[in-house]
């Protein structure tokens, strides 16, 4: 069976320079069943597991909170996505991990090499799966991989931004390169109308594929399960390292680079720098504490509690 479905050469000729969608057959493996997902989950390592809670925080509207889900089963954490409550469940690396959902994601990036005549120098290729409640979005972000989103159950709507300087300043996209997590990327919904693609209807057994760095959000309507696949190639690694370059110069030297404007040898030279700068340890280390705010409490309407008092997340 050929999970890439209704490829056409216009698609060859887009890729990686064009938001698209194309069909997929994911749903067709069977393993994104309720059962399968279930089974899954009990399967997985529960640090490579975030399982997160979107507030109604009108001061806050992206804010998502750790929610411990220790003593919770697969079924469990399906159920609560299934409710009423705002639940986004991550599971990290399972297509590249767990044997089964592996040989899928090989799958599909043979397909995808095959079509599209690119892609065969992917390197640090993962998939997560990504179960998530009908009130819960993605907010505005860029990733510094090659993303491609399948979904594979349920209706949600994509936005994808053009990578321009209105939409994604170089010093934004540095702060992601640079490790600064703290960071937001500059958004407000008067961007929307002028989205490449604004509020698309995707359906289960869609995927979407756009220019790597692209900003992108998505908002559930229903219940959903996709997968997120995400790899590194010669060219999107080459880009990191020169944006890293870049980044440290702009707030360590006062520099105002841009990425752009940069000629061929100038990207090359700041590529380098950038590479020789990560292997010195240039990369900030700081990681956020991830503070434990909410329970999964089957008994409670939407899942989850708040906690007496929040903890560190040691699940
Ligand atoms: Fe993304």
């Amino acid at each position: 069976m050929q999970l890439i479905q209704n490829w056409t050469q216009e698609n060859r000729d887009n890729y990686g320079k064009q938001v698209m969608v194309v069909k997929h057959a994911m749903n067709e493996t069977g393993l994104f069943t309720d059962e399968a997902l279930a089974e899954m989950l009990d399967a997985h390592p529960s640090h490579l597991i975030d399982f997160q809670h979107l507030p109604d925080n009108p001061e806050y509207p992206d804010q998502q909170v750790t929610v411990d889900f220790s003593g919770a089963d697969g079924a469990t954490m399906l159920r609560a996505a299934k409710s009423s409550g705002k639940v986004w469940i991550n599971v990290r690396e399972v297509m590249n991990r767990q044997p089964k959902y592996k040989k899928v994601l090989e799958q599909l990036h043979g397909e995808l090499e095959e079509h599209t005549g690119k892609n065969a120098d992917r390197r640090n290729c993962r998939g997560g799966i990504l179960i998530s409640s009908a009130s819960a979005a993605t907010p505005y972000h860029s990733d510094p991989t090659l993303t491609h989103l399948c979904h594979i159950r349920g209706h949600k709507k994509a936005w994808v931004y053009p990578k321009t300087q209105d939409f994604l300043p170089d010093a934004a996209y540095e702060s992601i390169v640079l490790g600064e997590v703290d960071e937001d990327m500059p958004f407000s919904y008067d961007m929307d109308a002028f989205a490449v693609i604004a509020g698309a209807d995707l359906h289960g057994g869609e995927m979407v594929s756009w220019p790597h760095r692209s900003p992108h959000r998505v908002e559930n309507v229903t219940f959903c399960v996709s997968m997120v696949m995400e790899f590194s190639t010669r060219r999107s690694a080459f880009t990191n390292a020169g944006m890293f370059a870049n980044g440290v110069l702009r707030r360590k030297y006062g520099r105002n680079p841009s990425w752009a404007h940069a000629s061929a040898p100038e990207k090359v030279a700041k590529a380098a720098l950038g590479r020789l700068m990560m292997k010195l340890g240039t990369r900030k280390t700081f990681r956020r504490k991830d503070l434990v705010r909410f329970k999964l409490d089957e008994t409670v309407e939407g899942f989850v509690r708040a906690v007496a008092k929040p903890y560190e997340r040691v699940h």
